[in-house]
């Protein structure tokens, strides 16, 4: 599959690239800049010699692209949505964009009005742009880091989304992603709580050290974490 990403030269993005390519997809590294899609695309090439990384501008990256993940902040969600909306139009588009700020007491997460368009998320926002993309939230609460280095998550990706049969093809996706586990968890409503909990991770990052991530004990007919 051809995967898309926007913001393919940041730090989330390029650890996507490294895991989907390693697992035999080919990489569109979108960035608003050819020349900056350019070196991240010649970086990840050095990083993963056998993967397949197209360098492109996120307008036509979006048209390239069979499925695209949306990996910017949320602060550009505004500027960058609309142009890529034609393109788009009937491809899953996974968001993993969390709206964040930070404070002394730590990060937190952005609520309600001070959301782009007024909330009630990002995916939200970028669903309301991209109207006939089909969007999905997702990895939102993957460590950019782990990914990069291909390490084994161990770790659940909450998965939401208007369409069950884009979740689904999500969920098959995240298979690309070692030791990482999707998990259907209903309509995209719900993005805010999964968008929103990254504060907390970062937050646990910040308190105890290490790598944290989402984990779901308790489902008795979910896959297990392949390990
Ligand atoms: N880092 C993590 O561990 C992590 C984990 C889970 C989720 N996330 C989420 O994933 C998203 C990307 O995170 P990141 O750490 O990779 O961010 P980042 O490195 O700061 O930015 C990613 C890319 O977005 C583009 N960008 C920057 N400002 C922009 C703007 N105003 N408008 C449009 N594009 C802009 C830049 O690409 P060009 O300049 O090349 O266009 C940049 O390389 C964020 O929403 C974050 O909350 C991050």
């Amino acid at each position: 599959m051809k995967i898309a990403i926007f913001g393919g030269t940041g730090d989330l993005g390029r650890g996507l690239a490294i895991c989907f390519a390693a697992a035999g997809h080919e990489i569109v590294v979108g960035s608003r800049s050819q020349e900056k899609a350019d070196q991240a695309a010649a970086g990840l090439r050095e990083a993963l010699p056998d993967g397949t990384f197209i360098p492109m501008e996120n307008v036509d990256a979006a048209a390239a692209g069979d499925i695209a993940v949306v990996s910017i902040p949320w602060e550009g969600i505004d500027a960058t949505i609309p142009a890529l909306a034609d393109a788009l139009a009937g491809k899953v588009l996974i968001s993993v964009v969390n709206a964040l700020k930070f404070g002394k007491s730590g990060a937190l997460a952005v609520q309600g009005d001070e959301l782009p368009g007024g909330g009630p998320s990002c995916a939200h926002r970028i669903q309301e742009l991209a109207p006939e993309a089909r969007v999905v939230v997702a990895y939102n609460n993957l460590p950019a880091a782990g990914l990069q280095a291909r390490h084994h998550l161990n770790a659940d990706v909450l998965v939401c989304g208007k369409s069950k049969a884009a979740r689904e093809e999500v969920i098959e996706l995240t298979k690309s992603l070692p030791g990482a586990r999707a998990l259907d968890a209903g309509p995209l409503h719900n993005a805010i709580i999964i968008e929103g909990s990254t504060a907390l991770i970062i937050n646990l990052n910040k308190r105890y050290g290490g790598e944290a991530s989402m984990a779901i004990t308790g489902l008795e007919n979910a896959p297990a974490i392949e390990h």
